[in-house]
């Protein structure tokens, strides 16, 4: 009988200052939040798992403003014929859907989500820590904010070099826009340091940079700091304020509401294009409705 007090003493002791130390309180408190209870989990094979999550259950409806939020299952307006060329050329047939004729991600390889579900990349621990703040996880960097495309004359050139980030856009601007759609090629750069990244992207911008910049982004990346890892993933982006207080890559914040069952924020794409080899790309369309 005196042994009983003991074994439970002793566990407690070893059990919980261990289990401190390995996830720290707001650590596990951001895990709980972004990680929703998931219907299926699939593990993907570059380490990824997705959780099936019910639509109605996902992040974005944390937000005070989407309580009681009637989800839009269709756009009212869907423009006619700009999906139609979204085939793809390539060789590797047996790694493009066949039905759809659209890119598959490498966790499809593993299995599907269900109808009334989206797939959604579970958020690690390590994830997380990586971040040098808990609360800016998902967030673009200080460092990087300054390097959105101011438009000036100048930064049209291609390849011309601000704040440390090289990059080629091209733009139009001043105009009454609906929709804006680009197709773009699916590589994977090499990425010399883990706090470096690259990626390709379509941005549509609003506002003023100095005051209330609104940014919708949507490409691929490869980037060690925000996955862990060198693979190219899908990924969106979007700021209310010029990348100040609000926006979040993917599902890590409300914002982006999903429906779509087939494809994971934050994913590896695959297949992706090889030199001298298959080509591969995606189209991503944003308008509004
Ligand atoms: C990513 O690539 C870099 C350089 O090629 C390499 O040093 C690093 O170990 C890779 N990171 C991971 C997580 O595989």
């Amino acid at each position: 009988m005196a042994a009983l007090p003991c074994f439970l003493f002793c566990l407690l002791l070893f059990a919980s200052p261990s289990l401190q130390s390995q996830t720290p309180p707001d650590v596990r408190k951001h895990l709980k939040k972004l990680n929703k209870p998931a219907v299926k989990s699939i593990k993907s094979p570059d380490g990824d798992v997705i959780d099936c999550v019910p639509i109605e259950k996902q992040l974005a409806f944390d937000h005070p403003l989407l309580v009681n939020h009637k989800i839009q299952t269709k756009p009212n307006y869907h423009p006619e014929g700009l999906f139609e060329d979204m085939k793809v050329t390539s060789s590797a047939a047996e790694s493009v859907d066949q039905k759809t004729g659209s890119i598959k991600q490498l966790w499809h390889r593993n299995g599907r989500c269900a109808q009334g579900t989206i797939p959604v990349r579970r958020t690690t621990r390590a994830d997380v820590t990586r971040a040098k703040k808990v609360e800016h996880f998902g967030m673009k960097k200080q460092k990087y904010q300054a390097a959105a495309p101011r438009f000036q004359p100048q930064s049209a050139d291609p390849g011309f070099i601000q704040t440390g980030h090289e990059h080629a856009i091209a733009y139009v601007e001043d105009g009454r826009f609906y929709g804006a759609k680009a197709t773009m090629n699916v590589w994977k750069p090499h990425i010399q340091d883990s706090n470096e990244f690259s990626l390709s992207q379509i941005w549509v911008l609003g506002g003023t940079f100095d005051l209330d910049l609104n940014s919708i982004e949507a490409g691929w990346q490869v980037s060690p700091d925000m996955y862990g890892d060198n693979n190219t993933r899908l990924f969106t982006y979007w700021t209310g304020d010029t990348y100040q207080a609000t926006g979040c890559y993917n599902l890590l914040c409300s914002g982006f509401v999903q429906l779509n069952s087939d494809i994971a924020l934050g994913a590896s794409i695959y297949p992706i294009s090889n030199y001298g080899n298959s080509q591969y790309d995606i189209s991503i369309l944003i308008w509004k409705v």
